[in-house]
C-alpha cells in the first residue's frame, strides 16, 4: 500500500527506513523524500514511526541540520 502517493513510497520502504534509524518525520523526509508535496501522508508517517520499534534508538541526523 502506498503511504505517500506523491512520491510513490510504500509501507515497506517506510518500515525499512525506520529500521535503518530514520525514526522521525524529518529523517523520513530526508531519506525517502516523502511528505514534501501535498503533506497528506505526514499523519500516517508519524503514526508508523510511533508504532515502529524505535525505542531507545536515536534518530539519525538530517543532512543540513545541526543541534550544535
Ligand atoms: S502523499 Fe506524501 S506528499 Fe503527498
Amino acid at each position: 500500500m502506498y503511504i505517500c502517493v506523491c512520491y510513490a513510497i510504500n509501507e515497506r520502504k517506510v518500515h525499512e527506513a525506520v529500521s535503518a534509524g530514520h525514526c522521525d518525520l524529518a529523517g523520513l523526509r530526508a531519506h525517502l523524500g516523502c511528505g514534501r508535496c501535498c503533506g497528506h501522508c505526514t499523519a500516517h508517517l508519524r503514526d508508523m514511526v510511533k508504532q515502529h520499534q524505535c525505542n531507545g534508538q536515536t534518530a539519525l541526523p538530517v543532512a543540513g541540520t545541526s543541534t550544535q
